[in-house]
């Protein structure tokens, strides 16, 4: 099966909600089909108002420069409109709740 069909379950604590990824949706886009709110604005990786940590899991970008510096990638940070999961992600996000 190819990579980008597969479904992966994303979880965003400390609200502990839980949702489904499948195909090529974005983590905001599958967060937001399955009445789970993340901040977001630009929508396209520039504005950073979607900015969260990553505790668990791994993301592709759907786009080549994300706006992030190499520290916070390597500190885990993820934009989740322009990040695709590639296994099953935990996220840290405190402003997510259930819509
Ligand atoms: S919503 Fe703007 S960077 Fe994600």
């Amino acid at each position: 099966m190819p990579e980008n069909f597969q479904t992966f379950t994303a979880r965003v604590l400390p609200a502990d909600l839980q949702f489904d990824v499948e195909g090529d949706l974005t983590l905001l886009e599958a967060a937001e089909m399955s009445r789970v709110q993340l901040p977001s604005s630009c929508r396209n990786g520039t504005c950073r108002t979607c900015l969260c940590q990553l505790i668990s899991g791994e993301v592709s970008y759907t786009i080549e420069w994300p706006g992030l510096s190499a520290e916070e990638k390597a500190e885990g940070y993820v934009l989740p409109c322009v990040a695709r999961p590639l296994s099953n992600v935990v996220l840290d996000q405190p402003l997510a709740k259930a819509a």
